[in-house]
């Protein structure tokens, strides 16, 4: 709430990179506040009061995407959505001067350098053999394919269980399966070397699987096909033009250093007039150590004063840094979504630029790029007919997204509020709504024939007197209703009494009490008509606990 409190200050956001804003992301978030006071404004409009002002919007992006949009329709939800959150007048594209546009800015060169991946690969039967062998050992039986990402889900998975069993066996399986799992993700986008080096590290005293595997990691044979398309790009483009500047997009920051260290130990690269540098996030999420600010700066200026020709970074040079135009963007079997694609080929923008990736054959990574291009098409015609739409359509539509967007807030609120009410019906008390006593919490509350809610504590018998009624008798005559419930210190009725199977019990309106809502967040108090109203369901009648703890039998 406190950013609009300094509605003075604040005339004017501009968002930058405003695919962002949509879903659960930080964007979106600080739009819902904006969205919300939208509407606390119509109301305030409707009362003929004074509206609280709300700043302008400015929303910037290369390319809004599609938001993994099969079909055109979907394609223009997408954008609606967009511009919903941003609650934007509208799209603003270069039309008229959108020739010299054009003629000024080049676009790259594209080529996709695809890797044989069929040839034998010894070092990775040796993993899955020892693997094979652990996971025996353990009777670990893993619905997963080794050295996929969904392994390793899976065997984290499983240390997480083995530790909190305190399973030491299972344990130390689990991490050195997870290690295994690794080394064959990273032989699949690095080296033989750097795979066994990730090993080495761990698994000092295990000698004679080391010697093997040392072995097959040193066998230029064996050695990743991608890792040959790349070097024969690089040298190519960096012998045709000694002035040439070039990114490497990879996945990992693990395989970004791999890949530096790849380059240089390796003289042709140097010869060629090759100087590369690491660029990787400064976040902690990941087990990889991270650059700091000041170290991506570094990296960035050399870069733009030639000291570095070459980048190999994450995803974090994508957008926001501010990097000098490059004459070679090579994604290296990374292919993510349309918006990264444009943004990657965006850095191509030197003359004569090539964008080039490298993926091996069985990734399906050219496929997923060929989808990528087609949704870039679909994204601009979808844009095309976002900007065309008669006004009177745009604006409802625009409108229908906000309303979803912030009962979507409201929802998840309530979903989770629900669970935590669930979890904790003591969390919700009742008081009598005319003394305010607190009478008892959502603990003690079952229902009976999914209608009448009871009060099974023992305890509760010390709160309330019965009263005889006999108007109320007739009415409910088939629990032999035989008086209401009344709050002992200030006689407010709370309910009735009911007999169920020859139990009796004090069944309650919630009309009669005051809820207090008490999770961690928040308390509130509400006043009920229906038990409905409340966000949690309460249990069913549980006849025999309460049979037996009535002990009338023996
Ligand atoms: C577009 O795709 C969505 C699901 O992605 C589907 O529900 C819808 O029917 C499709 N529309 C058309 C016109 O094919
Ligand atoms: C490991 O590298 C070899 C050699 O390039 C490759 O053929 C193989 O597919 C890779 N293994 C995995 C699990 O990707
Ligand atoms: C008995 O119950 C009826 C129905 O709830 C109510 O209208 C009436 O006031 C009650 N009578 C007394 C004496 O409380
Ligand atoms: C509410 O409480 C007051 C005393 O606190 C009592 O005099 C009054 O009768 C009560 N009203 C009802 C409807 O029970
Ligand atoms: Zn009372």
């Amino acid at each position: 709430m406190l950013m609009w409190e300094y509605k003075a200050v604040f005339s004017l956001i501009i968002i930058d990179e405003c695919h962002h804003t949509q879903k659960e992301a930080v964007y979106n978030n600080i739009m819902r506040r904006y969205l919300k006071q939208k509407r606390g404004n119509e109301k305030l409009r409707k009362l003929e009061k004074p509206t609280i002002p709300q700043p302008q919007i400015l929303g910037l992006t290369a390319s809004p995407g599609v938001g993994g949009a099969r079909n055109h329709s979907k394609a223009e939800e997408h954008i609606l959505k967009i511009c919903a959150n941003l609650d934007a007048y509208g799209i603003t594209t270069v039309k008229e001067y959108d020739t010299q546009l054009n003629s000024q800015v080049k676009e790259p060169r594209k080529k996709f350098e695809i890797a044989d991946d069929k040839k034998k690969d010894p070092f990775r039967e040796e993993l899955v053999n020892i693997m094979t062998k652990i996971q025996d050992y353990c009777q670990f039986n893993p619905n997963a394919e080794f050295g996929s990402q969904t392994y390793e889900q899976w065997v984290v998975q499983e240390e997480k269980k083995a530790a909190k069993e305190e399973n030491r066996k299972h344990r130390v399986c689990a991490e050195h399966l997870k290690k295994y799992n690794d080394a064959l993700l990273i032989n699949d986008t690095i080296r033989m070397i750097d795979a066994y080096n990730h090993l080495k590290n761990f698994y000092k005293e295990e000698k004679s699987k080391e010697s093997i595997l040392q072995r097959l990691a040193s066998i230029v044979e064996y050695e990743n096909e991608k890792l040959k398309c790349l070097r024969a790009t690089l040298m190519q483009e960096f012998t045709k033009k000694p002035e040439a500047r070039g990114i490497i997009f990879t996945k990992t920051r693990q395989s970004a250093f791999a890949l530096y260290q790849w380059i240089k130990e390796n003289p042709k690269f140097e010869e060629a007039g090759v100087k590369t540098h690491y660029l990787i996030g400064a976040g902690h999420n990941s087990e990889f150590k991270p650059m700091t600010q000041n170290e991506q700066k570094e990296v960035i200026e050399k870069f733009r004063t030639g000291k570095i020709n070459l980048l190999i970074a994450t995803t974090v040079a994508e957008e926001g840094l501010d990097i000098p135009e490059c004459n070679i963007v090579i994604r290296y079997g990374l292919v993510t979504n349309e918006i990264a694609m444009v943004q990657a080929r965006g850095r191509a923008r030197a003359e004569e630029s090539t964008y080039v990736l490298v993926a091996s054959g069985g990734s399906g990574a050219a496929e997923r790029e060929d989808v990528n291009v087609f949704r870039e098409k679909m994204m601009h015609k979808a844009i095309k007919r976002v900007q065309e739409m008669p006004r009177e359509e745009y604006e409802n539509k625009v409108r229908g997204f906000q309303l979803q967007s912030i009962m979507e807030v409201k929802m998840k609120a309530k979903k989770e509020q629900t669970k935590a009410y669930k979890e904790n019906p003591s969390l919700i008390k009742f008081l009598c709504k005319n003394c305010t006593k607190l009478i008892c919490s959502g603990e003690d509350i079952q229902v009976i024939e999914n209608m009448h809610h009871v009060n099974v504590r023992k305890e509760f018998g010390d709160l309330y007197i019965k009263r005889e009624n006999r108007t109320l008798q007739a009415k409910a005559a088939d629990y032999q209703t035989n008086g209401e419930v009344i709050c002992k210190d200030c006689g407010q009725v709370w309910g009735s009494m009911m007999v169920y199977k020859g139990l009796d019990l004090p069944c309650l309106k919630i009309k009669n009490f005051v809820v207090v809502f008490n999770d961690k967040k928040t308390t509130s108090n509400k006043m009920c008509k229906r038990w409905g109203e409340l966000p949690i369901k309460f249990p069913a009648f549980c006849y025999p606990d309460n049979y037996v703890s009535s002990d009338e039998e023996d």
